[in-house]
């Protein structure tokens, strides 16, 4: 019951947070500055990964996450919300601390990351969302020519991708390479797009090299495969209030 009360809370809140809340942090240059340096391992990012993570705290202070990723951490096929279950603790951490740094955007969310404390607080969420089942009816890649597109992504991943991010999409946590798989399509086609066109200043560089030339084309295919990868043993039909792998 507490639960459903906060979600509901939170949820009328979204649409007046930006006018309640403090500004998100000044924006930082990131990738756009000569100087970038990929995930320097500095600020409360670097206290977070050195934190033990309370998986009980986490599922706690996750409560207000719920509102938009949802409680299982499937988020939303609609591409608006990732999908957060299973990611790697370090990529969690980076993509929080970062976001509260200004180095990637995210005015919905900032008021919201802002409620994590400090540095002990991000490991116990990261470690709760990282012990959640992978979602398997995540959003798909829905045109008639889809078994084209898959392949066409196929060939290009294998390549370009499968060094970093897995034959699977799983990812490598020691390097905060991200878990693709279970990924809703339309999420990825807008990462791919900001990655490319250097949006998401906390990109790493050595993606960004691969990814500059592709098409529009190329990034549907891409997608598209990419939304078709299962991580097997990770993955589960979510439970409303969030499985445990
Ligand atoms: C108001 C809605 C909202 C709330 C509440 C919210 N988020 Fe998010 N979150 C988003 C959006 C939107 C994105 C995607 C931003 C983008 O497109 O780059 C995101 C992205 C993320 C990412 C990056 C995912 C990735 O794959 O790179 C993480 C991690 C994350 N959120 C964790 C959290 C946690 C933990 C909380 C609770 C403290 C939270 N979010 C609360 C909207 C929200
Ligand atoms: C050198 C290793 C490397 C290569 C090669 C690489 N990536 Fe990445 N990728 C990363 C890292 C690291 C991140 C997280 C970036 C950050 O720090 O925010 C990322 C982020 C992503 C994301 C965003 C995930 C999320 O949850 O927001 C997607 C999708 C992705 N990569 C797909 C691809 C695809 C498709 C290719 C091939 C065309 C590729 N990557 C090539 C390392 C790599």
């Amino acid at each position: 019951m507490k639960k459903i009360l906060v979600l509901a809370i939170a949820a009328a809140l979204i649409p007046a947070t930006a006018a309640l809340a403090a500004p998100p942090a000044e924006k930082k240059a990131g990738i756009e500055s000569k100087d970038y340096k990929w995930n320097a391992q500095e600020g409360e990012k670097i206290e977070a990964l050195t934190k033990k993570g309370d998986k009980k705290a986490g599922e706690e202070g996750y409560e207000i996450c719920g509102a938009c990723h949802l409680p299982s951490g499937a988020g939303r096929p609609d591409g608006t919300f990732p999908q957060l279950a299973g990611q790697h603790t370090t990529v969690l951490i980076k993509q929080m601390a970062d976001i509260r740094a200004g180095l990637r955007d995210n005015p919905t969310m900032y008021p919201f990351a802002k409620e994590l404390h400090d540095a002990q607080e991000l490991a116990n969420v990261s470690a709760y969302i990282e012990s959640l089942c992978i979602p398997i009816d995540h959003g798909h890649y829905e045109g008639a020519d889809a078994a084209k597109q898959i392949a066409t992504g196929k060939d290009l991943y294998e390549k370009q991708c499968k060094e970093c991010h897995g034959a699977n999409g799983e990812g490598q946590k020691d390097k905060f390479y991200p878990v693709i798989a279970g990924q809703h399509y339309k999420y990825l086609l807008r990462q791919m797009t900001e990655i490319r066109d250097g949006h998401r200043r906390n990109a790493n560089p050595d993606m960004v090299k691969v990814i500059k030339p592709y098409t529009n084309d190329q990034l549907v295919a891409i997608s598209a495969y990419q939304s078709s990868l299962v991580m097997p043993g990770n993955m589960c039909k979510p439970k409303a209030g969030g499985k445990k792998k």
